[in-house]
């Protein structure tokens, strides 16, 4: 099949979600340029990926995804990136604690900005205007003509995550995530129950690395002290920039999306004939699948054997988002779709897209505690079926924003309004990710325990 698949393809099938640009000639010369421009992956790294997801399909590894719902122009900078790559060690170091395995890092970052959208069209005090769509296609102000798609913002959007990749590679490998900082990474976050309990974890984590060092290990001898993998994934959705970015690999001979290590197909663009499956089915790098409540195991099943029809480990990842309440009715069906079919999947859960609702001040907004009860339905369902609960995706980010409720330092319905800065789905800010992270270690070492005895 990949010999006769071509990276155009996709452009036979039904285009949903994506924009209709009415300037043709500018939409054909971006995409010329961008065809031009490096990959902003390789594909030995995607290779790499694959690799670890499979050890996440075997319960060897654990799978932490999280970033924005939809990275922003206005929002980009250096601050921002180092601060959500910083929770997002913490939150590493927290689950690799609980669970006993190394954690897989994937950020929703360098390339997460086109979005899905419930209603091609929005109205505001009478006035109709398209959808934003994300900063890659046209802008979130509220005025016809920033509701225009234009098709320059793909070279934009590309800069942003050269720029961004740029800034993770050097975090990851230039000494800031060396292990022996795990006690500089919580800087800032110095109050609350869960960063006295971070900083009791990285004093113990102090301690056997002292021991290690005693022992002639220390960051000088071992790399795997001094950096880490962090790898980046969006979702495939806006084709044009994807096609444009999609190169055959001189080594393998295959198709890479260059955009981004992980690529993950929407709940509302993986109908088994469309567009976006048909472009994901070609390219090498690890696919995600996001399962909602309307996906059946029939679609499951025609969806893994046409992404993943060598059933390679690691190449497939299932994000179950139903929503808190609905896990016990959906899940326990596609698991069984996935034995039924003896197919090597990933499973993880996305705890924030079936939890989003309206708060009483008006605000969009997901409750911590319906975020944390679905991850818990998530793990126990696995459980009972004996199969495994590999990761977790999460919507967040480093900043201190107020856009989900709940949590320890609890956010009220009335402070949503205080720090509301997401560009499209509320995110859980820096506070609520460590405690997830805890909460979630907790479930682990329960996983990890049952590991144990079992050996
Ligand atoms: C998302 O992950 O931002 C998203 C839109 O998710 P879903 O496709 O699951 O609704
Ligand atoms: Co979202």
């Amino acid at each position: 099949m990949a010999q006769t698949w071509s990276k155009t393809d996709w452009r036979n099938k039904e285009r949903i979600q994506m924009p209709d640009y009415t300037d043709p000639a500018k939409l054909a010369a971006v995409e010329a340029e961008l065809s031009r421009y490096p990959v902003l992956v390789f594909a030995g790294e995607a290779r790499k990926l694959k690799a670890q997801l499979g050890a996440v399909s075997r319960g060897e590894a654990f799978l932490l995804q999280g970033g924005d719902c939809a990275e922003s122009f206005e929002a980009f900078s250096s601050d921002n990136i180092r601060d959500t790559f910083k929770v997002m060690l913490q939150m590493a170091m927290v689950l690799t604690y609980g669970a006993k395995v190394p954690v897989v890092k994937i950020g929703r970052m360098a390339g997460q900005f086109a979005k899905p959208r419930s209603a091609p069209t929005e109205t505001v005090d009478g006035m109709e205007l398209p959808s934003y769509r994300g900063d890659i296609i046209n802008e979130l102000a509220f005025t016809p003509e920033a509701r225009i798609p234009d098709a320059s913002k793909m070279l934009r959007a590309y800069t942003q995550a050269a720029a961004t990749l740029n800034l993770l590679r050097a975090f990851s490998k230039g000494g800031y995530a060396d292990i022996h900082q795990v006690h500089a990474w919580t800087l800032g976050f110095t109050e609350g129950e869960q960063a006295k309990e971070y900083r009791e974890m990285a004093n113990r984590i102090q301690d056997s690395l002292d021991f290690m060092a005693s022992a002639g290990l220390t960051s000088e001898t071992n790399a795997e002290l001094s950096s880490v993998d962090f790898y980046t994934s969006h979702e495939a959705l806006l084709l044009e920039y994807e096609e444009a970015l999609t190169r055959i690999d001189s080594t393998s001979g295959k198709w890479l999306a260059g955009s981004g290590h992980m690529i993950w197909i929407g709940d509302r663009t993986r109908q088994p004939d469309g567009a976006h499956v048909e472009f994901c089915k070609g390219v090498m790098n690890p696919i995600g699948l996001k399962c909602g409540p309307t996906m059946t195991s029939g679609h499951l099943k025609a969806l893994m054997q046409t992404l993943n029809p060598e059933n390679e480990p690691g190449r497939l990842t299932l994000i179950a988002r139903f929503g808190a309440g609905n896990v016990g009715e959906h899940l326990p069906r596609l698991i069984k779709a996935v034995q039924e079919e003896g197919a090597n999947v990933v499973w993880t859960c996305d705890p924030m897209h079936g939890n989003t609702i309206k708060s009483a001040s008006g605000y969009k907004t997901r409750p911590f505690e319906s975020v944390l009860r679905e991850v818990r339905e998530f793990f126990a369902v696995h459980k009972a079926e004996g199969t495994i609960p590999g990761g977790v995706h999460f919507e967040m980010t480093g900043a201190d924003v107020t856009e989900c409720t709940g949590g320890v330092r609890a956010v009220t319905d009335e402070d949503l309004s205080d720090r509301y800065h997401t560009a499209c789905d509320p995110r859980l800010n820096a506070s609520q990710s460590l405690e997830l992270a805890f909460l979630v270690a907790e479930e682990l070492s329960d996983r990890a325990q049952a590991n144990r005895a079992a050996m």
